[in-house]
């Protein structure tokens, strides 16, 4: 089978095809699947990059879906033929979080799914949604995932709140997606004013381009009648978040998703006292509530926004193309 292998320390030029013999026949409570797609995260491009150090030959990519080719005993809940898609915590069942860190993520703490085939445990895996494509299923793992939790596992997202997303990567678009099928008003923001126009069409109520206004949260506040977002999708981290804090409603609840403008940075804490808001830390989420979001984008038929998809030979391409920010929605690999 081809797998994609990367060697230290990192960097696109790191990433290299290799063919390795198949795995064997799944042992209890394990499959065997066929994977036919991943889709890449700004996450899988800092390994990728060598922004976080992995060991020598780390196969990357977290997300993976494909095809059940054989199934181990004891497992009642697959069977070959299922599709199926990867999950980001393949430990992580049900409940509240037990892991604060990357080590059992495949792509980086283990091997990902830059490969044709792959044994593991059977509850690394769900379902995929009726109807969808490897590729869009693969979109699932992270950046679908990301944003159900954030807007409806820990922000109890209702018919009728606004939520505030910010460009637009995967998790933004889903957010706006599910947003919408939620029965929520949308306001995107992005760099671009034609990415804002396809924003628009994808159902956005309201867009700013946060570049032109660079104090957007205050452009958020007057879209509201000055009351603020109810949700805010924060995936800049701290070039973002004081426009955040400033763009949420009192009593408001921002998901702090993302590192896209840095690590460390200042945070005005008086303000986001003052606005009583709620600021959660979130990582992905568990199999149980990737299960929920699947059975809710069944029930809506929604699908992903995949902008392109590249051969998996192609994936240091495709990682160049996620560099130049160009993409809108998800990029995919498919094989
Ligand atoms: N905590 C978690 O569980 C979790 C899960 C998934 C992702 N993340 C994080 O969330 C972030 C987004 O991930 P992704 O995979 O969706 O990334 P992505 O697809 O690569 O998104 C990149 C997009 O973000 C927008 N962007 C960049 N800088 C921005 C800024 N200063 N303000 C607003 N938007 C900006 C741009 O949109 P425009 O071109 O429209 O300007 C860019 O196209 C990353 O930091 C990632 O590590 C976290």
């Amino acid at each position: 089978m081809n797998v994609i292998t990367l060697s230290q320390p990192g960097g696109l030029d790191k990433l290299t095809i290799i063919n390795r013999p198949d795995p064997g026949e799944p042992g209890p409570g394990e499959l065997r699947v066929r994977i036919h797609a991943s889709s890449l995260n700004f996450h899988d491009y800092a390994v990728v990059a060598g922004a976080i150090p992995t060991e020598d030959g780390r196969i990357p990519m977290a997300d993976g879906a494909g095809v059940v080719e054989a199934v181990g005993a004891n497992v009642s809940e697959f069977r070959v033929g299922d599709h199926v898609v990867s999950t980001f915590f393949p430990n992580w069942e049900d409940g509240p979080a037990p892991i604060d860190n990357f080590s059992t993520t495949p792509g980086d703490g283990i091997d990902g799914y830059a490969r044709e085939r792959v044994v593991g445990p059977a509850h690394g895996f769900t379902h995929a949604p009726d109807g969808f494509s490897h590729a869009e299923a693969a979109t699932l793992t992270t950046a679908g995932l990301t944003a159900w939790r954030a807007l409806v596992v820990n922000g109890g997202l209702k018919a009728g709140d606004t939520v505030l997303t910010l460009g637009t990567g995967g998790v933004s678009i889903f957010a706006l997606q599910f947003a919408k099928m939620m029965g929520a008003t949308v306001i995107s923001t992005s760099s671009s004013d034609e990415k804002l126009e396809r924003l628009t069409a994808l159902g956005a109520d309201h867009t700013i381009n946060y570049k032109t206004t660079p104090a957007w949260g205050q452009k958020v506040r007057e879209l509201t009648g000055g009351q603020g977002a109810d949700h805010v999708i924060e995936v800049g981290g701290p070039g973002t978040l004081p426009e955040s804090i400033d763009a949420v409603r009192i009593g408001g609840h921002i998901s702090l998703i993302g590192v896209l403008t840095g690590r460390e940075g200042q945070v005005p804490t008086a303000r986001l006292m003052a606005k009583q808001a709620r600021l959660q830390g979130l990582i992905v989420g568990s199999r149980a509530q990737q299960k929920e979001m699947i059975r809710a984008i069944e029930a809506n038929r929604l699908h992903p926004v995949i902008d392109r998809s590249f051969a998996l030979k192609d994936i240091a391409d495709a990682f160049r193309y996620e560099e130049s920010g160009k993409h809108f929605g998800k990029i995919c690999l498919a094989f």
